[in-house]
This record gives C-alpha cells, sequence and structure tokens, in this order.
C-alpha cells in the first residue's frame, strides 16, 4: 500500500529547531523540482510547550500520527530547563515504543576522506549500516529506586530483553544485508558478562542467521566491536546490537562520519505499513542553539531517508550526493571543515541538489 505523504514535524528542543527549519526548505525546495506531494503537519511539541502547559505528547496526537501519516520527522529533544527530560522520553519513547519502530537504522558512511578521522583509513572504508533494537533493553524503564537519598540508596534499571523482540531484530538485520548484496553481520553483545540476557541475543543470532546462507554471522562482544570500528570499519557492513549498545556505538559511528551533525537516523518498523520517525543521531546541544552554527546536513540526509520511505525514489542519493559535494567545496559549517553558518550551509545545499535534480 502507498504510505500516507502526511509529515509530521516536530523541530523540538535547541538545534533541533534550527535543523528542521533548513530540512523544511530543503524539501520546499526539491518539491519545486519535483513535486513530492506531501503534506506537513506542524507539531508544537517539546520543552517550551511543556514547560508553558505540561503537556508532552497528547494521546490524540499520537493517534492521528498513527492513523494519519507515513512519518514523523524529529528535529531533537532536551532542554537544560527541563532537567528531568520528562517531555523528551514521553515524545521520542512515545513514537518509538508506541509505533512499535523496533529498528533504529543508523547508516555510518563517511562521505569524503576530509571527513575521515582515522590515519591509514580513507571514506571508502567506513559504510555500514547499525540496526539499533529501540523497543526494549534498559529503555523500557522497568525498576525503581528504594531509600532514595539514604546511604542505603538502591537504584534499579532491568533490561528486558524478549525473544520476539530480540529475533525481529536480528531479522530486520539480515533482511537489510540481503536486500543490499551484504556478506556479513556483525551482532554485538556482553554475552560473557550479560550470561542471562545475551546467552538469548547469542542463541537466537546464530538460528536466525541459519536462514540467510550467503551471509557470514559474526559475534563480537561490544567493547571489541569498538575497537574493530576504529581499527578495521572496512570489515563491517552490518551491525545489529541492543538498544544501549546501540545508542553508544552510533555515536562513536557519528564520529567516524566527520561528526554528530553527519549522522542520520531512522526508526522503523520493518514488517507493518505503520508510520517511520525520522531523526538526525543527535541531540539538542544546547549550547550552540539559536547561533546559526548546528551543522543541517544529518537532517537533510534524515529527509533523504524519510522519502525513500515514503516511497519517493532517487532523492536520497541526490541529497547524500550534494552533501558530499558541499563538504569537498567547503561550503559547510565548522564542525566539517567549512567557514558557514546552518543557513547559509543549506543554501549552497539546496543549490547543488536543485543542480542535479
Ligand atoms: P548532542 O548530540 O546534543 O551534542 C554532542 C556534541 O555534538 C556537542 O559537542 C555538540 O555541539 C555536537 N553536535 C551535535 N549536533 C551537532 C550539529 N548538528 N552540528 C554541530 N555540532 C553538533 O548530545 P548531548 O550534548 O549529550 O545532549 C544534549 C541534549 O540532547 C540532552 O538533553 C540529550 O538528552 C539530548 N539528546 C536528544 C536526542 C534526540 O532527541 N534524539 C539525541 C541525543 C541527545
Ligand atoms: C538518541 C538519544 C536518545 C537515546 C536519548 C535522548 C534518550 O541519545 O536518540 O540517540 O538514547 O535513544
Ligand atoms: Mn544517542
Amino acid at each position: 500500500m502507498a504510505k500516507s505523504k502526511r509529515v509530521a514535524v516536530l523541530p523540538g528542543d535547541g538545534i533541533g529547531v534550527d535543523v528542521l527549519r533548513e530540512a523544511v526548505r530543503l524539501m520546499e525546495a526539491i518539491d519545486k523540482k519535483r513535486p513530492l506531494g506531501l503534506s506537513l503537519w506542524h507539531l508544537d511539541l517539546g520543552a517550551d510547550r511543556y514547560l508553558r502547559d505540561k503537556t508532552t505528547l497528547p494521546k490524540e496526537t499520537f493517534l492521528e500520527v498513527k492513523e494519519t501519516c507515513g512519518a514523523v520527522l524529529l528535529g531533537a529533544l532536551g532542554d537544560p530547563r527541563v532537567p528531568g527530560l520528562e517531555h523528551a522520553r514521553d515524545i521520542l519513547f512515545g513514537f518509538r515504543f508506541g509505533l512499535e519502530l523496533y529498528a533504529n537504522v543508523r547508516p555510518v558512511k563517511c562521505l569524503d576522506d576530509k571527513l575521515c578521522p582515522l590515519k591509514h583509513k580513507h571514506a571508502k572504508d567506513i559504510d555500514f549500516t547499525v540496526f539499533r533494537e529501540n523497543t526494549e533493553g534498559v529503555y523500557v524503564g522497568v525498576g525503581g529506586q528504594v531509600r532514595k537519598g539514604t546511604p542505603d540508596e538502591i537504584a534499579i534499571n532491568e533490561d528486558i530483553n524478549t525473544r520476539k523482540g530480540v529475533e525481529r531484530i536480528l531479522r530486520a538485520a539480515f533482511e537489510f544485508a540481503k536486500a543490499n548484496g551484504k556478506t556479513r553481520v556483525h551482532m554485538a553483545d556482553k554475552s560473557n558478562a550479560m550470561k542471562h540476557a545475551h546467552e538469548l541475543w547469542y542463541r537466537a543470532f546464530f538460528e536466525v542467521a541459519r536462514d540467510y546462507p550467503g551471509i557470514e554471522p559474526r559475534h563480537v562482544y561490544v567493547d571489541a566491536l569498538c575497537l574493530y570500528m576504529i581499527h578495521e570499519p572496512e570489515n563491517i557492513q552490518v551491525v545489529v546490537t541492543n538498544n544501549l549498545f546501540g545508542d553508544i556505538v552510533t555515536d562513536l559511528g557519528a564520529a567516524l562520519q566527520g561528526g554528530l551533525g553527519m549522522a542520520p537516523s531512522a526508526n522503523i518498523n520493518p514488517t507493518s505499513d505503520g508510520p517511520g520517525m525520522f531523526e538526525p543521531v543527535h541531540g539538542s546541544a544546547p549550547p550552540l542553539a539559536g547561533k546559526d552554527i548546528a551543522n543541517p546536513f544529518a537532517a537533510a540526509l534524515t529527509v533523504g531517508m524519510m522519502l525513500t520511505h515514503l516511497g519517493v525514489d532517487g532523492v536520497e542519493a541526490v541529497i547524500e550526493d550534494a552533501v558530499r559535494d558541499c563538504v569537498v567545496a567547503g561550503q559547510c559549517t565548522r564542525d566539517v571543515g567549512g567557514s558557514l553558518g546552518t543557513t547559509a550551509a543549506m543554501d549552497s545545499l539546496v543549490a547543488r541538489v536543485n543542480d542535479r535534480l
């Protein structure tokens, strides 16, 4: 079934607002050359709204997104005025868990040698995709605090791993590998230390792998994966791991791409027709907010992933090529070697996207 072209746009907080303003401009520019048929629905949710009237993610908004949208485009959530991050968790996890977006797909692709931080490695050596489990693990919030504020305090966050949840993310990674001609899938856990939860990952991994004969299943402990990501990234094609480890290794992955300003992501349910949520990997970077400093390219690449999800062919690659051109030409923000502000960097990207469409 064709996906709805209604997109809920949720800039959120901090630089989320800065980069989504530019992402919307990019979509409008693309639409002029190649009509996308999108209808944007701007949501006023985030720290400002929470501080105003305590609203986080209203149930009716969630249901309307679920029933009418093809995607949510999110900037970032997190604001020092809300130190408990109540709104961020409600909104981010509200969509990730509520829409069962069990695959957080985070490509780690270095677009140019200029962005490669590794001695003796090149951009072509860094091109893999992380499948982060997105609905379970320590993120579920099972736990509690006892004797809070006393010397005998106990704080517990349980690590929830279900057979169904583990198996479906493993399958998503193998399916992606199969569909994209990849020959190896790394699964990263800590089954040496976490003998209950991660023994399940270990066992399920090799069981699922039997259904994918041409693809080599390679098990690694997550600490070693961090080493291999730096020492031999060229051997990594697809990584599948749990929610927490996926969060951590994708910030390391972002460093291999030129920083968080270059890292896009998709939260999807590969086995349903429902909406996905698309967001740069980065957060709200409060010190940069509103200063025309933030790199808008992660958000631009995220738009590319979203358009592919919505059934728009070819534009994701155009955006990626244009981002690469901007970086090579130095027409980019300071974090990736340029001297432009957020808006000017997007101007240069829009011009290059226009040339290519
Ligand atoms: P962050 O990603 O906001 O920033 C980490 C570092 O990367 C900072 O040095 C920042 O300046 C830099 N950076 C990030 N994005 C950049 C960009 N587009 N251009 C240039 N530099 C960029 O992470 P943090 O500082 O740990 O977190 C800040 C807030 O964001 C916290 O409240 C955190 O919980 C939240 N957060 C939200 C999301 C999300 O909404 N998906 C993701 C990560 C962090
Ligand atoms: C991310 C973020 C979130 C996460 C935070 C804000 C809860 O770091 O999307 O990578 O840990 O999933
Ligand atoms: Mn993160």
